[in-house]
């Protein structure tokens, strides 16, 4: 079995929406099958955004219940908070000595600041080796594969760089990952239907939202503005609506054999026999019912304050014996 590793920053207090949950959080659950997997909460790479105590503690403690409320196996998965490893920031220390200046520079992360007209003098530094610090969290567990999303891949193969220049150097010490980017799953777009679905943008479904939450968002869906009265004929594929139910498979996982069939509610909206809050409605309900499980379950976390302490320590035992195994073959082969 392959060893696979990826990672999500807990930088907002708005818990995950379903762009994350298709992108990232559904094909993370599939894969504890197919692979001895590593999930963590990135919480010292949200230092770099977060600068409150408080924010920080309760981002990190979220989205870990939320990940466990999707279906993260804590026993078939090492599952943990990384500020929980010190291995990693100490792999990061040797590990910057593999990397120039130039390199970091042409991240697309720290280009983007700087296309905010910012000087490159005022950036923080934090920012700018974000990428060293992944690398440490990716190099410290012998990771094979690393899945991401495409924003992702270029911190991906600079890791892939580190690894190669330090073995360059060292021998055969570090495990160079592979990439691997999600192109199955497409963008999800936000509920305007101009750009993708982001926490940041206010444009976002939340999972894990109260039903008032997720009511206004589903009402708020931009349909086809060609569309005055609910009889006149539509295209579906302006109703973004339409884009989740397709997402979400809506036809394999509705439940309630009182809705109809998307190819169904398609043709309707076409003739211009359904109208835009009938659709919808049925997505409202059918998104409380796909998600009810997770929902209620997150719930119940949540309550559970030393338990989800406890497992988060026994993750973070079972990452400290891989990643302390790795360290110590580093420390040896640079002669510290
Ligand atoms: P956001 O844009 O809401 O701040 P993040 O940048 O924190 O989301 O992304 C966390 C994960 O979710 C990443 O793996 C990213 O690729 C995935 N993701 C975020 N938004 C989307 C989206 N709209 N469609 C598909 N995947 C997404
Ligand atoms: N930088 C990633 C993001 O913003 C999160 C992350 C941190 C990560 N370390 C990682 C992902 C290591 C994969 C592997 O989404």
């Amino acid at each position: 079995m392959k060893r696979i590793l990826s990672g999500i920053t807990p930088s907002s207090t708005k818990g995950l929406h379903i762009g994350n949950y298709l992108g990232m959080v559904k094909p993370a659950v599939g894969l504890q099958s197919e692979g001895e997997c590593y999930y963590f909460v990135a919480n010292l790479h949200a230092l770099n955004t977060v600068y409150e105590p408080k924010d920080v503690m309760h981002n990190t403690f979220n989205i870990f219940i939320e990940y466990l409320a999707f279906g993260i196996d804590p026993i078939k998965t090492v599952f943990y908070v990384e500020s929980d490893i010190p291995e990693i920031p100490y792999l990061q220390t040797i590990i910057n000595n593999a990397v120039t200046v130039a390199e970091l520079k042409r991240m697309h992360a720290y280009k983007d600041k700087l296309q905010d007209n910012v000087s490159p003098d005022s950036i923080g530094f934090g920012m700018f080796s974000y990428p060293m610090l992944m690398a440490a969290d990716i190099l410290a567990f012998d990771t094979e594969i690393v899945p991401v999303g495409e924003d992702q891949a270029q911190h991906v193969e600079i890791t892939r760089d580190i690894a190669r220049t330090f073995n360059n150097r060292y021998g055969d010490i570090l495990v160079v990952p592979e990439l691997s980017v999600q192109k199955s799953v497409a963008r999800v777009p936000g509920i305007f239907g101009d750009k993708k679905m982001s926490k940041s943008l206010g444009n976002d479904i939340p999972i894990f939202g109260s039903e008032e939450e997720v009511k206004k968002q589903i009402m708020s869906i931009k349909t086809d503005p060609a569309r005055i009265h609910p009889s006149d004929p539509g295209d579906p594929k302006k109703n973004i609506a339409f884009t989740y139910l397709d997402l979400l498979n809506y036809d394999s996982n509705n439940e309630d054999d009182s809705l109809p069939k998307l190819s169904e509610m398609k043709e309707r909206y076409k003739k211009g026999t359904i109208g835009d809050v009938e659709i919808k409605k049925i997505l409202y309900s059918f998104f409380l019912s796909y998600f009810a499980d997770s929902r209620a379950k997150k719930h119940e976390l949540a309550k559970d304050t030393n338990a989800m302490y406890e497992l988060r320590m026994q993750g973070a035992e079972k990452a400290r014996a891989t990643a302390s195994k790795v360290i110590d073959r580093v420390k040896k082969a640079v002669g510290v």
